[in-house]
């Protein structure tokens, strides 16, 4: 179980590239499942989660590699649809292999993929869609049985809630169905597009990807290409999180500045001045940070729940009160209680936490018991006197790169132990 060490206090100079987004890069590769011939991937991030989806893609007999820091997936040897329980408890987000299997061999086992840290992750709107679009599907003894023998129909779905992987399933459900699928309530989130830009130059015919309603004509074949990963909007919010806190002033290269729309307003509440010019992000922070705005987590373009965690840690340091609603997911305030032990001052009632910002959090040991709740404890560490050590770390390699090098890079003391 490795861990970090953090001398606090340093503050963050100079610039960094962002890694590929990690929410991106998992459909996407779960897509090349449908297309013949050798995709090439570049500026995919290397994750123990990407590691997990290629492992994922081995079993089913595809033909992935890491060359020369590209991803090569080739499916033309897929032999298996159905994905071992081992390796769906690898990666939560594996559910994002049903549609993609489904479309392509006309069946798909794979075990129902546990809740995780962030409380129960149901995949009713999942199954309900699939259902629609002609898949016979059974779950017993833990694992979903799909089966559509006479492929899969286009269709109307309706989703109650605009989710992102159910978004996704569908899509890759539909690209090669018989017919029409339509979407209302479909997710926008970017990773949705690029996933969708991606299906396009592979021959896809998807209509309407960042709006509500998405149209997919389904067609005959796919064909691989090759295709650049947009930048992680999470890590860019995290490192602008690790610079806002130190007091630092740090420029993120090769950010899209839309993506960053519902964030980026709110560091320049707190005081800190952004400028953004082309695919470059330029952050520099006052000596004290002024309290942050109400931050409610919304659907895109919504504020980002990945990025609560993270700005809550700049949050711990602010004058005065901000105030945080949570309304994605049910638990996922794990990290308020690491993070009282810095010394931070937080109450959380229900989807509610109150940060009433201190003037100094002190370094003690903590564990991180989730993917952003590992970045938030990091980000707090930074700013913390004396030392912090944190447990957990795998949580946080699910998700960035490299994190103790990048974070090093720009003048923190980190240490991987
Ligand atoms: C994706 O998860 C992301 N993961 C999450 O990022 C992100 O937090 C989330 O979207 C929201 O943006 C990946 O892309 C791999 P949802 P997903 O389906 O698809 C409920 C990270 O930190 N729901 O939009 O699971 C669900 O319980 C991760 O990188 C149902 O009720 O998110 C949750 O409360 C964490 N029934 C809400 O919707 C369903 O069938 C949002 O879920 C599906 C979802």
């Amino acid at each position: 179980m490795s861990r970090f060490v953090v001398k606090g206090g340093k503050k963050l100079f100079g610039e960094i590239e962002v890694q590929g987004a990690k929410n991106s890069a998992l459909p996407i590769l779960s897509a090349a499942v449908l297309t013949r011939g050798e995709n090439i991937f570049y500026n995919c991030p290397r994750l123990t989660d990407v590691d997990a989806c290629l492992r994922i893609l081995r079993y089913l007999g595809c033909d992935a590699k890491v060359q020369n820091g590209a991803v090569l997936i080739n499916s033309d040897g897929l032999c298996e649809s159905e994905i071992p329980d081992s390796l769906m408890r690898e990666m939560r987000s594996s559910i994002v292999f049903l549609g993609a299997i489904l479309a392509r061999t006309g069946c798909a086992k794979l075990s129902f993929p546990g809740g995780c840290e962030l409380g129960p992750r149901p995949i009713d709107l999942h199954l309900k869609a699939l259902r629609k679009m002609g898949a016979k599907i059974s779950e017993r003894h833990g694992s979903l049985v799909c089966k559509a023998e006479n492929g899969l129909k286009g269709a109307r779905i309706d989703l109650s809630f605009p989710s992102v992987g159910a978004t996704e399933n569908i899509i890759l459900a539909a690209v090669l169905a018989e017919g029409t699928t339509t979407i209302i309530n479909a997710a926008r989130e970017p990773e949705i597009c690029d996933l969708c830009e991606y299906l396009n130059s592979a021959g896809a015919k998807i209509y309407g990807f960042g709006e509500g309603e998405i149209v997919i004509d389904g067609v005959e074949e796919l064909y691989a290409v090759s295709h650049n990963i947009i930048p992680d909007r999470i890590v860019a919010a995290t490192l602008m999180s690790a610079a806002a806190v130190t007091k630092g002033e740090v420029t993120l290269r090769g950010v899209i500045r839309n993506h960053l729309s519902s964030v980026i307003p709110v560091f320049e509440e707190t005081g800190c001045r952004i400028r953004v010019n082309e695919g470059d992000l330029s952050i520099s922070a006052p000596e004290r940070l002024r309290a942050m705005p109400l931050v409610r987590t919304m659907p895109y373009p919504g504020f980002p729940t990945d990025a609560q965690a993270p700005l809550m840690a700049a949050a711990c340091v602010c004058e005065g009160t901000s105030v945080f609603v949570e309304n994605i997911f049910e638990n996922r305030f794990k990290h308020v209680g690491e993070l009282s032990r810095l010394g931070a001052d937080i109450n959380v009632q229900g989807k509610v936490a109150v940060v009433n910002g201190v003037k100094t959090l002190y370094g003690a040991p903590v564990e991180a018991q989730d993917l952003r709740g590992a970045a938030s404890l990091i980000t707090a560490a930074l700013a913390a006197e004396g030392t912090t050590e944190i447990g957990g770390i795998e949580y946080l390699e699910r998700g960035y790169e490299d994190f103790e090098i990048a974070l090093g890079s720009l003048g923190a003391d980190v240490r991987k132990i």
